[in-house]
């Protein structure tokens, strides 16, 4: 079964090196951008250094890019657990790609359709809705999260879904508090009304295995910059509707196939940086068969060490620190942990531990709704994450500095 190495994990990632004033740096702000290994720095680089070159030329470098394209489909298929008939998209980012689908879905919307979105979810997935349903006079519905046991509530998103909602937008988990949400419940409750369901997963995807064909769900985006690669979104969802809906496009792009969605010119070597993103994760497994079950393996064992760093985190908090998320089932949430330390603003705590080259985000990190229900609208709340090269010593480390602090 698969362990983490975590000192062997971590000599391949050459940021983990980074020095503040003679001391290394522990990054905790993972869940907003994670650091990524050398293999998928050299994979940028040598596409790079041998010249890349746009799609369509009747010369090498031309289909060289053409390969790094289908090659990077290929893994983030095996990333997401998609169906057969599902395609990969590339774009950006995350936020653009939902806009250019949200745009695209909501054009035969009219007054009387609704939209799903919920509290617990980045504002990149609820933006793009309340924009689609301003511009068609749509009704938008709201699902709230539980604020003492932090849970989406999926009873009330059963009550809200109807005959007239067209899609329901939903979290694969939070980046603010780190729940997970059951998706495959979400989706059995949305297809039961004949809705689309658009998940978000972009929080989730170094935490834990996606699985679209399992859970289901209609389009599901993520971004390769929180799982260990280069700055670019991806997006994958059923190929029929992909097809029947109008892209904005330009005229000469394909008008068929995940082309058709992805708009202008690529970013070919992030491409190459994808697939050496999902190569560095199935690489952490011992097992020895497909790439998907690797992934599988690997992470499973991402979870095991999130779970033994959070237990860690909470028994170790002093009494003065407040945390607004799932602390009684480690396995219901990521390790991220929102928190607030009695007496000091977000801002003072996160300039605080910088200050001992701790990096920790603070503020709304986009979460807008979230932070509205926890009452946190102003200032917002430190996070902290874990990865998967996060160490015990370095949870001491921050564990000491708020102790210090409190
Ligand atoms: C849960 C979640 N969704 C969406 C986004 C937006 O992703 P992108 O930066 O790729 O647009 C983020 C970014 O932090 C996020 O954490």
């Amino acid at each position: 079964m698969t362990a983490l190495n975590t000192a062997a994990i971590r000599a391949q990632f050459p940021a983990l090196r980074r020095e503040e004033n003679g001391t290394t740096v522990a990054w905790f702000d993972g869940p907003g951008g994670s650091q990524v290994p050398h293999s998928v720095i050299d994979s940028i680089s040598a596409f790079l250094q041998r010249g890349g070159s746009n799609h369509g030329g009747a010369f090498a470098a031309s289909r060289d890019s053409e390969l790094a394209h289908e090659t990077a489909r290929a893994a983030v298929s095996d990333l997401f657990g998609t169906r057969h008939d599902d395609y990969v998209v590339f774009g950006m980012n995350m936020t653009s790609l939902n806009f250019a689908l949200s745009r695209a879905l909501s054009a035969t919307w009219g007054p009387g359709d609704e939209v799903v979105v919920t509290r617990l979810d980045h504002d990149a997935n609820v933006a793009p809705w309340l924009r689609a349903a301003a511009d068609r006079g749509a009704t938008v519905r709201w699902v709230p999260f539980d604020t003492t046991t932090y849970r989406l509530d999926l009873e009330k998103l059963a009550d809200v879904v109807g005959p007239r909602t067209k899609v329901v937008a939903i979290t694969h988990a939070s980046n603010a508090i780190g729940t997970i949400v059951d998706v495959a419940a979400a989706s059995r409750i949305t297809h039961d009304a004949g809705a689309i369901i658009v998940v978000d997963a972009v929080h989730y995807a170094p935490h834990g295995l996606i699985d679209i064909a399992a859970t289901n769900c209609d389009f599901l985006l993520a971004s390769a910059y929180k799982f260990f690669g280069p700055h670019i979104g991806a997006m994958a969802g059923r190929s029929g509707l992909l097809e029947q809906l109008d892209a904005y496009k330009v005229r000469p792009s394909p008008a068929t196939g995940p082309g058709k969605w992805e708009t202008g010119t690529q970013s070919f070597e992030a491409l190459t940086g994808v697939t050496a993103a999902v190569d560095h994760i199935a690489s952490l497994a011992v097992e020895d068969n497909s790439r998907r079950n690797r992934l599988a393996a690997a992470y499973a064992a991402i979870q095991d060490h999130a779970i033994e760093l959070g237990a860690q985190f909470l028994a170790g908090l002093p009494d003065s620190v407040t945390v607004f998320g799932i602390s009684d089932d480690l396995t219901a949430r990521t390790p991220t942990y929102a928190i607030e330390l009695e007496g000091m603003s977000a801002r003072r705590l996160a300039t605080e531990l910088a200050d001992r080259a701790i990096y920790v985000t603070d503020g709304d990190y986009y979460a807008v709704e979230v932070m509205q229900a926890l009452d946190r609208s102003e200032g917002g709340l430190v996070r902290i994450g874990f990865l998967h090269y996060t160490t015990e010593d370095e949870v001491d480390r921050l564990l000491e500095a708020l102790h210090e602090l409190a």
